[in-house]
């Protein structure tokens, strides 16, 4: 259990908490357990008698909390029983027979729609027999009360195929997903909510609108319960909430609310890194909910299944890792995560060749597309550690479905050596085609734009708002201040900014006459005070400072992270009151584009650029070189030809994002590294013309070129910390 022999020296601080040394965690203490457990029964009732009033009797639905031997719970299992999963004598029974579940995350919203049945046939190629979801609530709620269940968020669709392909699904329907997806899954909606919501509590007003959202989620997944004709044959219940709290009222919630909505019969699972602390915080008690345990290859599997029986009822403790790492995530600024294929197999067989059961996390990674990408802290909050676009996660699939690889292969034949049948042949690797050097223009700067805006889009206040407050939840928010330059010091500090703010000033009797000047970036994780060259402005200065969301933490007790500019703004001591914000509206996955005028301008832009507006551009390039703009080009697509995926090589320019066709294909960041390539999956694009629009937001490549290449990237940039190598 000691970290020297996991793969990566930094688990705690991601969703993944293995199992860790517990002697030297403080335990509640027995009385404390106590009278939490007394007060949750008390609750627990309370809540039952609440939601189910007289309709059912009150004992039925009870999560058993005390004893391991409730005789409400106590049934005789029918092993011939046709067309149901259970639990007992510490396996698993589908159809009355015992089964292994060797299964793999795989997650809807992370693969284009037309590439879900071809991913799912790659993972069953390699001999698994589940798949494992989260279910995202922003994706499917991105305003309170906007439902969303299309597109990439079919989720019933998703469902119904893993079913047609015979492959059954462990779903984990939250609320909290952690999944390093922004804010863990929650709605950042929920973040302006006043007065704050405690999120993953009992909070009530959290809990009204959980309860709101598995209202309209938990009929949809009904019908497709196994014991219903349907592939989920088990609901996971939060996520790794031992890493996190021990609020048990919320956990039994949670259970009740899901078995309000699922029925008696379904398996409910928590899931938890495998020490005794996390066990003890995160698993509900007695045989109502199963617990499960999550650890990495390097961790010795059956020490951890004999604790994890502990949490389980006499019988009903099939030993399963629910999480199996396959790889390791990578934020912006490391070196890409790397783990070895044979070693992976090699635990992965000790968990099969005795009979437990495995879920690959991830069985394939696929891509954080928009703006959803999630982000960790370290020691504080400042700490900050967004991750890359990709999802590639060092996974058997690649980000690209690409199975020609020595993990695949390595794990592919331990699962085929404990599989009674012959796995399906494996299917060959997708063509990736590089299109060739893409010419763009700049076809508008940012600061041009501003003058486009309704009036009526401008949010003002005393004192600056927060993003969520605003209402612009994802991308960017600009905040304009006004002020007497004579008036004011020069020292520029913002103490709390969430996540990197650009700063520029502007004086209309200045020099650049009146072009906004860069003068400097103000960092989340090092923030520092700017000084502003007002001093020589005669007439009011205009300060700009562009923040950029980078993605909202999803994981440990910052996770809480509103976005934007979270504190005062002062120059040397005086406080600046009087603020405009003004969203700058792009759209996420799964959103339509937007109409505005600013992405008018970024996208039919180029094609109406006249050349005395090019001219002008070009002429004032020389003053803009770190001024946020946009780019456009386009590439062609010859009709006789098969449409092939294909990469975005981003070198030499800065930051920023990247549209193909108005899909938002996510953050580019090459500077910084270690992915210098977007993926750009085939159903993006099309026969004929192709557009590719950039919000670049420092300086772009000196020729403004970008390639489309026929291969991932992960060895650009500055990446200073070690290895994630064994
Ligand atoms: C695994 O399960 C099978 C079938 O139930 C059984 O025959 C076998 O002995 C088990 N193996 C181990 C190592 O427990
Ligand atoms: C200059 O800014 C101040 C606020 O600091 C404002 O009251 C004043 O009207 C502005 N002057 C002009 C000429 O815009
Ligand atoms: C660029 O800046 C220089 C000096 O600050 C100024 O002389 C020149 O006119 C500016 N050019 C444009 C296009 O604004
Ligand atoms: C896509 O790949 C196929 C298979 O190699 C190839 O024949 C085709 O030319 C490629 N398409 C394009 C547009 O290059």
């Amino acid at each position: 259990m000691s970290r020297s022999g996991g793969p990566i020296g930094s688990h705690s601080h991601t969703c993944s908490s293995t199992a860790e040394s517990t002697a030297a965690k403080p335990k509640l203490s027995a009385r404390k357990r106590k009278r939490s457990t007394k007060m949750t029964v008390f609750f627990t009732v309370l809540v039952l008698l609440l939601a189910f009033g007289g309709l059912v009797p009150v004992f039925a639905p009870l999560p058993s909390l005390s004893s391991h031997k409730s005789p409400h719970h106590h049934h005789h299992y029918k092993k011939m029983n046709v067309g149901k999963f259970e639990i007992d004598e510490d396996m698993f029974w589908k159809d009355g027979h015992p089964f292994q579940i060797i299964g793999g995350d795989l997650h809807y919203f992370r693969v284009l729609p037309e590439y879900w049945e071809d991913r799912l046939l790659r993972a069953k190629a390699m001999g698994l027999n589940t798949i494992q979801t989260y279910v995202p609530w922003n994706l499917h709620e991105p305003k309170p009360g906007k439902l969303v269940f299309k597109g990439i968020a079919d989720l019933v669709s998703f469902l119904k195929l893993c079913q047609k392909l015979d492959l059954l699904v462990m779903l984990r329907a939250g609320p909290y997903i952690c999944a390093e997806w922004d804010l863990g899954g929650f709605p950042a909606w929920l973040l302006a909510i006043k007065p704050a919501l405690k999120l993953r509590s009992s909070d009530p007003a959290f809990l009204q609108l959980v309860e709101k959202w598995w209202g309209v989620l938990l009929p949809k997944i009904a019908p497709l319960l196994y014991d219903n004709g349907g592939p989920v044959v088990m609901v996971q219940i939060e996520n790794e909430f031992g890493s996190y709290g021990d609020d048990k009222v919320y956990l039994h919630h949670l259970v009740t609310l899901a078995r309000a909505h699922l029925g008696e019969d379904i398996i409910l699972y928590t899931t938890d890194g495998g020490s005794r602390e996390n066990l003890e915080k995160g698993t509900i008690r007695g045989d109502a909910v199963f617990s499960a345990v999550d650890f990495s290859a390097g961790e010795e599997p059956w020490p951890i299944f004999k604790l994890q029986k502990e949490f389980n009822a006499p019988g009903k403790s099939p030993p399963i890792c629910s999480e199996f790492y396959t790889g390791w995530l990578t934020h912006w600024g490391e070196k890409i995560a790397k783990t070895d294929a044979d070693y992976t197999a090699t635990f992965l067989r000790k968990i099969l060749s005795q009979n437990g059961s495995a879920v690959l996390y991830m069985a394939h990674g696929g891509t954080n597309f928009g703006f959803y990408n999630g982000a960790n802290t370290g020691a504080d909050e400042s700490d900050y550690q967004p991750d890359l676009t990709s999802y590639d996660y060092d996974a058997p699939i690649k980000e690209a479905g690409d199975v020609e690889n020595e993990k695949f292969n390595a794990l592919r034949r331990v699962v085929q050596t404990y599989s009674a049948a012959s796995l399906p042949s494996v299917p060959r690797d997708k063509m990736k085609t590089g299109y060739g050097p893409i010419q763009l223009q700049k076809t508008a700067l940012l600061f041009d734009l501003l003058d486009t805006f309704d009036p009526a889009d401008v949010v003002e206040s005393e004192n600056p708002i927060s993003m969520e407050t605003v209402g612009q939840m994802f991308g960017f928010l600009l905040y304009v201040y006004e002020y007497a330059g004579k008036d004011y010091g020069t020292g520029l500090h913002i103490p709390k900014v969430h996540d990197r703010a650009q700063v520029f000033v502007s004086c209309p009797s200045g020099d650049n006459s009146g072009r906004p000047t860069y003068v400097g970036t103000i960092e989340r994780w090092s923030n520092q005070a700017l000084s502003l060259p007002n001093a020589r402005c005669a007439s009011n200065i205009t300060l700009y400072i562009l923040v950029e969301n980078m993605g909202r933490v999803n994981f440990g007790q910052y996770l809480f992270d509103e976005k934007g500019i979270l504190s005062s703004v002062y120059l040397d001591e005086k406080t600046l009151h009087g603020w405009k914000m003004i969203s700058i509206p792009f759209h996420n996955l799964n959103e339509e584009p937007k109409t505005s005028p600013i992405i008018h301008a970024a996208y039919s832009g180029f094609t109406k650029v006249s050349a005395s507006a090019r001219k002008n551009l070009e002429h004032k390039s020389e003053n803009t070189s770190k001024e946020p703009a946009f780019y456009a080009g386009r590439f062609s697509i010859d009709k006789v030809n098969q449409v092939n995926d294909t990469y975005i090589s981003f070198n030499g320019w800065g930051k920023g994002i990247a549209f193909i066709n108005e899909f938002n294909i996510g953050r580019f960041w090459p500077s910084f590294g270690p992915q210098c390539n977007l993926y750009v999956p085939a159903p993006i694009l099309r026969h004929g013309e192709n557009i590719v629009v950039i919000f670049e937001l420092e300086s772009p490549n000196s020729e403004l070129v970008v390639h489309s290449v026929d291969q991932p990237d992960f060895m650009c940039g500055s990446s200073k910390s070690n290895v994630h190598q064994l």
